[in-house]
């Protein structure tokens, strides 16, 4: 590694040290689809430095994430990013306390990188290694900016990859209460925006496009199931916006593609607030957050920001940076569950469908006990 280590710590300075600390600094790193973070985060709240390098631009000429493309590209920038959040920072590896990676979901190659990287540093300096789950990260940003938000509340977790309505019962304790059957929102923003010749990444140019068209041009299904109150289903929609292009086409019409992406966005829109709004009221916390890329769209934000204020719930929604992928989100859940006690052996793996709530144990048996 080009990090430069300021000393090597053994366990026995480790613990005394941790004693007497009053605050605990994580080094976190994301490297699970296109985007090679690092953050470095104090007491799970406070971000001394979130460094993104972005691979959009490179992935957008093929129309979607190469995974080979992506681990390689994350192991081009995987140190510059370290070493710029610690020289952000203004920290050196002396003063982390625990180094948070995360280990899943997401591509296999691109997390592998992350946690090599990861665990190559923490056998180098003895510094503490945990495995964090990518959508606990999305949901823990939530906490970075809003210092009062405690659990319980609701999360609606939309992006690329997922969509669940969770209940955040605890610091790292979920229970997930509706999920998607089938493709998940923001999938369904980039195939719709695919489809219309937006280009990738999807959810931004819908987003865009949406604001200078009329939502109700076109009626599009919901993304609802009907025998499951909490869960979606966007495939459905998806094959209805298709559909619609292709009956345009065949009849010689032209789509426009601002009402089709404002139309299309007002459904999803529908179906995640009436879910979350739902959820929210069953579950008796009166406290909504959002998390993921998806959780970034204007429409989303402003239209549970209104539906939250008629009920008299508090929304949280982390600013946009924080909702797509970044590592400052891993160091806060990292946060937590380093209180918690969980510890990752040099064992760690990356485990591209790693379900939430379900944490591989084998990998995170007692720190102190494995050395
Ligand atoms: O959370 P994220 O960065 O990566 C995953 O963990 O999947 O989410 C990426 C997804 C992409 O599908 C992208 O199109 C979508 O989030 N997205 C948006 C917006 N910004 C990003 N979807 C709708 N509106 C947006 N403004
Ligand atoms: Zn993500």
């Amino acid at each position: 590694m080009s990090v430069k280590l300021d000393e090597t710590r053994t366990s026995e300075t480790d613990e005394q040290e941790l004693k007497e600390k009053k605050h605990i600094t994580i080094l976190a790193i994301e490297s699970s689809c296109d985007e090679t973070a690092a953050a470095v985060v104090r007491d799970g709240r406070e971000v001394l430095s979130n460094i993104i390098s972005s691979q959009i631009a490179l992935h957008t000429i093929y129309g979607g994430v190469v995974p080979e493309i992506a681990s390689r590209k994350h192991v081009e920038k995987i140190n510059y990013c370290i070493r710029n959040a610690l020289e952000e920072a203004k920290v050196s590896l002396k003063d982390i306390d625990a180094i948070a990676v995360t280990y899943g979901p997401g591509l296999v190659g691109a997390l592998l990188v992350g946690v090599s990287a990861a665990k190559a540093l923490s056998f180098a300096t003895d510094i503490p290694l945990i495995g964090v789950h990518h959508i606990e990260g999305h949901i823990s940003a939530n906490y970075i900016e809003n210092k009062d938000l405690e659990p319980p509340f609701v999360c609606l977790v939309v992006s690329g990859g997922h969509s669940h309505l969770v209940v955040v019962k605890n610091y790292g304790e979920y229970e997930i209460i509706g999920q998607t059957r089938d493709d998940a929102a923001g999938e369904a923003f980039d195939k719709v925006a695919r489809a219309i010749g937006l280009g990738y990444p999807g959810g931004p140019k819908i987003d865009k496009a949406a604001k200078e068209g009329n939502p109700d041009a076109i009626e599009f299904p919901q993304a609802k199931i009907n025998d499951a109150e909490y869960d979606f289903s966007f495939s459905g929609l998806k094959s209805a916006v298709l559909n619609y292009i292709n009956m345009a086409n065949m009849q010689g019409q032209e789509v426009n593609k601002n009402d089709l992406a404002a139309s299309f966005q007002k459904s999803v829109v529908g179906v995640l607030t009436e879910h979350a709004m739902k959820a929210v009221k069953e579950y008796g916390c009166n406290k909504l957050a959002i998390a993921g890329g998806v959780a970034s769209n204007s429409a989303l934000r402003a239209s549970l920001e209104e539906a939250c204020k008629k009920e008299g719930v508090k929304f949280y929604r982390p600013s946009p940076i924080l909702c797509t992928d970044n590592a400052a989100m891993i160091g806060a859940a990292g946060y937590y569950e380093y209180l918690k006690g969980t510890r990752s052996g040099l064992d760690l793996n990356a485990i591209p469908n790693l379900a939430l709530g379900e944490r591989e144990r084998k990998f995170h048996a007692n720190y102190k006990k494995e050395k």
